[in-house]
């Protein structure tokens, strides 16, 4: 078993191959963190906790006289709210009497093989090759009747450890959940540095540093989506930790609602870190006996610094979160019509379009925003998902099979959460959007939400989504969501019930999933909002990909994939070239450069193909054959960064790595040039040192700590231009 209790030390251990995960119960029977990081095995770290008597830190009533044991000092697994500990709180909860403290301490615990799964919400799943326990400990406070279970599942083999809470009301009155954090994690100093994604629409995920100071720091939505502005992972590391080196921390959160993670330096230099639904807009009523289910939280730690949590990450997620058995698949090369035609086209030039890229080694054409209702631009059409025979003129079964005559898979846009306000489904059922009663309603890409915590609208969208689904041979689906949430209220529910609309939001959405996509496994899902929105593991869940970011021109995707690639699997980003200048930034790149830089990803076109020229059209057949070699590579293997957009800017480089070491794709991309510039190397990573390899179209023989030691020389290219290698071992 990788979870042990020690009954004579009232010790909890957790371990994995290589960490150790450890908590106590105390005096008083409260459940204090000891330590989590490397294997410590066969301790007892109770040690670690060294009572004193701290001023203005109170002491529990059955302490009595002794000032040296307090709650605001002592390291906590959950903490406790208005009993004694002032930091921030693990739980926020108005009880039947209308006082809002909570105080628990171990009532009971049970251990048992396998992975808790949580109702209504995504988390990972155990597959037959693992091994996984699980650590169920109740806290219980005595006063309010009110329950907390701590789940942990331990994956042994892949160094993961996962968390999540439940509370549930056994009293004999409504209580209300203010706030309820999954995850809550003490360590006993504060030499960190606080690393977090953040950004903007087209401009996702740029890593952010920070020491830890006192006070709080926190990164949040409040957007109804897990965002662009940031992503609900973050890394607390060593101050000196970087790619290869130094103690760093995980924590990726599943879900794809409103989040905060709040870390707090303490008075004595310790430091607590909160991840869990986001506590502003969320007010949980539970009723005499009812239960509420907070999500999951994933956990890695690694000592050899970023480059190994990531794996660690892509491991995990590649194999125990996505539902779709495409995860495991090579993806279809698709050509998608957005930046090729927007709304302005008909099903005669589609068709041309995708004729023209057959040759090119496209497999898939996806019919992108426009096709349906009246949608001849954003001002209209959302809701209503029946095709628009203006434009696609012999209406979409028959468009479909037109693609498979060309030999091309056919996939569709949808963007079900959302309705425009011309629309039929918006005349009919007003009532359907989120909007407060007496407001107007704020727009967002001139589109109103759909209020998915009412039943009634997900089971229209159901039917309505498994109609289109089942009207054309449709083989991929482009999920997209381009708003986030205002008007937060709900006609379907009473006064006290609308602090919980966020969430029902989100329970609503995994619903649809669960009966639309979970429900077509033979659908390859590609989720989106606008770009990366919405790139978080919950989504991972459902779709194996998420188109990354509205963003298409190569130098900006860099940095964009640079950090997405800490926590989410390379093979769960979809990255497509399109045409120059680029749309987005109006920058021109090599043809060449667009293909290396969608290759660290699911490659794509986004481009209208009857205007490539022959040359270029040979060049995209290149890059397919070249990717489709490398896809495994690229899929399964290990990520390494191999530079870092904040300190090198003069070219950035990245590398796939086979896990037996004995495959290697490296590409370098040239982002600033100067005159006369020094001879430049690019120091590569993951290669056996003993092992030699070469390097393909070259014809020394190095071994691998040449090339890791010393690196390999870049040739004298031009600012944007790109380079590949791809080492193979002799
Ligand atoms: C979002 C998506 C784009 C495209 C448009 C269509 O912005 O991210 O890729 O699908 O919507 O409106």
């Amino acid at each position: 078993m990788a979870i042990r209790f020690l009954e004579s030390t009232k010790t909890f251990i957790l371990e994995t191959k290589q960490t150790t995960y450890q908590m106590k119960i105390s005096k008083y029977d409260y459940l204090l963190h000891l330590y989590y990081g490397e294997k410590i095995p066969d301790a007892d770290l109770s040690y670690l906790i060294q009572p004193k008597d701290r001023g203005f830190s109170p002491n529990p009533y059955e302490a009595e006289y002794d000032r040296t044991f307090s709650l605001d000092v002592f390291p906590q697994e959950f903490s406790s709210d208005g009993c004694g500990d002032f930091r921030k709180p693990s739980i926020e909860v108005k009880n039947g009497d209308g006082s809002t403290a909570f105080l628990g301490k171990v009532k009971k615990y049970r251990i048992y093989s396998g992975k808790y799964s949580i109702p209504g919400l995504p988390s990972l799943f155990a597959t037959n090759d693992d091994t996984v326990d699980t650590l169920e400990i109740t806290l219980w406070d005595e006063a309010s009747s009110v329950a907390v279970v701590l789940l942990y599942s331990v994956f042994e083999e892949k160094n993961i450890i996962t968390r999540a809470v439940k509370v549930l009301n056994q009293s004999a009155h409504t209580i209300f959940l203010n706030r309820i954090m999954s995850t809550t994690l003490d360590y006993m100093e504060s030499n960190y540095d606080f690393i977090h994604f953040a950004g903007r629409h087209t401009m996702e995920r740029n890593l952010i540093r920070t020491p830890l100071r006192h006070g709080v720091q926190s990164i949040e939505s409040i957007r109804g989506a897990s965002s662009h502005q940031h992503n609900p992972f973050v890394i607390l590391c060593d101050h000196d930790a970087d790619e290869d080196r130094g103690d760093c921390y995980g924590f990726s959160f599943v879900y794809s609602g409103n989040f905060r993670c709040e870390i707090e330096k303490d008075q004595f230099d310790q430091t607590r870190l909160l991840f869990g639904i986001n506590p502003r807009g969320f007010c949980y009523r539970l009723k005499s006996g009812e239960c509420f289910d907070a999500p999951e939280t994933v956990l890695a730690y690694s000592n050899q610094g970023f480059a190994k949590l990531s794996h660690l990450y892509h491991d995990i997620y590649r194999n125990n979160l996505c539902r779709s058995h495409f995860s495991h698949m090579e993806r279809p090369i698709v050509i998608n019509s957005w930046e090729a035609a927007y709304f302005d086209f008909d099903d005669d030039k589609l068709l041309n379009i995708a004729k023209e890229s057959v040759d090119m080694g496209v497999e898939m054409f996806v019919l992108d925003d426009g096709w349906f209702g009246k949608r001849d631009s954003d001002f209209s059409g959302l809701g209503d998902w029946e095709t628009n025979t203006t434009k696609i003129k012999r209406g979409l079964t028959e468009f479909a099979k037109e693609i498979n005559k060309l030999g091309l898979k056919f996939g569709l846009w949808v963007e079900p959460e959302m309705v425009s306000e011309d629309s039929n489904l918006y005349r009919t059922h007003p009532e359907w959007c989120m909007h407060i009663e007496g407001r107007h309603p704020v727009r967002g890409r001139h589109q109103l939400v759909l209020d998915l915590s009412k039943k009634e609208v997900c089971d229209y969208l159901i039917n309505t989504l498994n109609h289109i689904l089942d009207s054309a041979n449709i083989e991929y689906i482009k999920w997209d969501l381009n708003r986030n949430m205002t008007d937060v209220w709900s006609s379907g529910t009473d006064v006290e019930g609308q602090g919980e609309i966020y969430h029902r939001y989100m329970l609503g959405l995994y619903y649809i999933f669960d009966q639309v996509i979970l429900t077509h496994p033979d659908i390859l899902f590609c989720g989106c909002a606008g770009g990366g929105g919405r790139y978080d593991p919950a989504m991972l869940y459902y779709y194996p990909e998420v188109w990354c970011s509205d963003n298409t021109d190569a130098i900006n995707r860099i940095t964009i994939q640079y950090g997405t690639s800490f926590v989410y699997p390379i093979n769960t980003l979809e990255s497509h070239v399109s045409v120059c200048p680029n749309h987005q930034t109006g920058r021109t790149t090599p043809f060449d450069t667009r293909g290396t830089v969608a290759m660290d990803g699911i490659l794509g076109y986004e481009l209208d193909s009857t205007k490539l020229t022959a040359e270029q059209k040979a060049l995209c057949k290149q890059q397919i054959a070249n990717y489709k070699k490398y896809y495994r590579l690229i899929a399964d293997g290990d990520y390494y960064r191999l530079t870092n957009p904040e300190k090198t800017k003069k070219f950035m480089a990245w590398q796939h790595v086979s896990k037996d070491k004995c495959s290697s794709l490296v590409s370098v991309v040239i982002t600033y040039k100067e005159s006369n510039e020094p001879q430049r190397y690019v120091k590569i990573k993951g290669l056996l040192p003993d092992q030699f390899y070469t390097i393909e179209g070259e014809n020394g023989v190095y071994s691998g700590r040449a090339l890791m030691k010393a690196g390999i020389p870049l040739p004298d290219i031009g600012e944007y231009e790109s380079i590949q290698y791809h080492i193979t071992a002799v």
